[in-house]
């Protein structure tokens, strides 16, 4: 019965609490999960069994673990399942190492961090060296993160539709990396349909293990939709920074041995690589501010500024730029192309620190820097500061 002082309950429909997956909301595993992922007993059953049948890494329940990851994010994931997974020693038929051991091994890293992880779990870089390592290359690996992400937010595309600009960005920079033609709809419809062409072509052109470890290494420590994209922007770069490295390195080698050409086509294709960059700067762009503000508060401890591709660029070119110097071969064969690289590295650069700006403005980075002002300054910094001296003026 109701009184004056009660008020009536409430009738109709009950209202869906549960903000739509997509942009500045929950992911979609979030939004949508799987009773089962939400429960850590499925994943700890599933490795209980797994353990009891026969433990073989190539049986290993990744679904079911990273299932419960995704849905409650790697910082609420206990600490029985924890345990449990650091308790898992990959191994092959009789203890071999096999590849999926290895992958295995690569892979579990990243979710046995809990709260404490480096830069390195957050991305799964293990398991992308080892890919390098097997014969993956960079332009493989792009192109698989990339259709993820235009998978993932064509996915929550039709019900919020403040996806739109990433969905149109990601959808360029996949069809820019996979060399397939750039029709982007305006219309939502349409742009679904556009994604998932371009994803079933562009994922053809992939060997299987490399889109298997896309698939393995996404691990947000947050719910959020946005995470998801962040972590394959990051990825991304590291490819692209491990990528020059190997190119510097090898043309350091190149000159040593007085071959002036292969040098420039390996320092050449480490531009190609880092002007690809641009289109995936505007897919982070999307990123709003509040909802970089959850990923900050929940990945301290975790910056790029620990990244150890991009570190061995910046300390490699000096060695190439001496080994040149006492190559004895033309200067000029090569100088052109180091200060392309050099003018890609920076541009790069300034670029990351207009994003970090706008984004979260000056206030201390999660690597324990000033920000802003230390990106600043960093861009500024020359990959061939010699090089640079050397150039005529204007
Ligand atoms: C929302 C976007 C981003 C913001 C706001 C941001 C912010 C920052 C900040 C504040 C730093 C200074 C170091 C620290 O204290 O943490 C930094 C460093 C760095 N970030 Fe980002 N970042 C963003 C995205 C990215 C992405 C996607 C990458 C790609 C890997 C990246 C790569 C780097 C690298 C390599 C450094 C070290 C730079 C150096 O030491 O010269 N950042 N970032």
């Amino acid at each position: 019965m109701t009184t004056a002082l009660s008020p009536a309950p409430p009738t109709g429909p009950v209202p869906d609490a549960t903000p739509a997956p997509g942009v500045d909301g929950p992911s979609l595993a979030a939004a949508r999960p799987d009773r089962a992922d939400l429960d850590p007993g499925h994943a700890l059953g599933e490795l209980a069994r797994w353990r009891r049948e026969d433990a073989a890494a190539d049986r290993f329940p990744y679904r079911a673990v990273l299932g419960h990851y995704r849905a409650v994010g790697k910082n609420a994931v206990g600490e029985e399942l924890l345990t449990a997974l650091r308790a898992v020693e990959p191994h092959g038929p009789a203890g071999a190492v096999d590849p999926a051991a290895q992958l295995l091994a690569d892979w579990l890293p990243q979710v046995v961090d809990g709260q404490q992880g480096d830069y390195d779990s957050y991305l799964g870089t293990p398991v992308y060296t080892s890919l390098t390592a097997a014969g993956a290359g960079p332009d493989q690996v792009i192109t698989a993160l990339l259709a993820e992400v235009v998978a993932t937010e064509a996915a929550v595309l039709a019900g919020n539709p403040a996806g739109l600009p990433r969905t149109r960005a990601a959808l360029r920079a996949l069809a820019a990396a996979a060399g397939i033609p750039a029709l982007i709809p305006g219309e939502s419809e349409d742009l679904v349909a556009a994604c998932a062409e371009a994803v079933a072509v562009a994922r053809q052109a992939v060997p299987a293990g490399v889109l298997r470890a896309v698939e393995l290494t996404l691990t947000p420590t947050t719910r959020g939709h946005d995470e998801q994209m962040f972590i394959r922007v990051i990825q991304i770069f590291e490819a692209v920074f491990a990528a020059v490295g190997r190119a510097v390195a090898g043309a350091t080698e190149a000159v040593a041995a007085g071959r002036a050409d292969l040098a420039r086509d390996l320092l050449a294709e480490a531009v190609r690589q880092l002007a690809g960059t641009s289109g995936v700067f505007r897919v982070l762009t999307t990123m709003p501010k509040d909802a970089f503000a959850v990923i900050r508060a929940n990945t301290d401890g975790r910056s790029a500024v620990q990244s150890r591709s991009y570190r061995g660029v910046e300390r490699s070119c000096p060695t190439l730029h001496l080994a040149l110097l006492e190559s004895g071969l033309p200067q000029e064969e090569l100088q052109p192309v180091m200060a392309e690289l050099d003018e890609a590295w920076g541009a790069m650069k300034r670029t990351h620190w207009g994003i970090t700006m706008k984004i979260i403005g000056s206030v201390p980075g999660t690597g324990g820097t000033a920000g802003a002002a230390y990106l600043r300054e960093a861009a500024e910094a020359r990959l061939f500061p010699a090089l640079r001296r050397a150039q005529p003026a204007g």
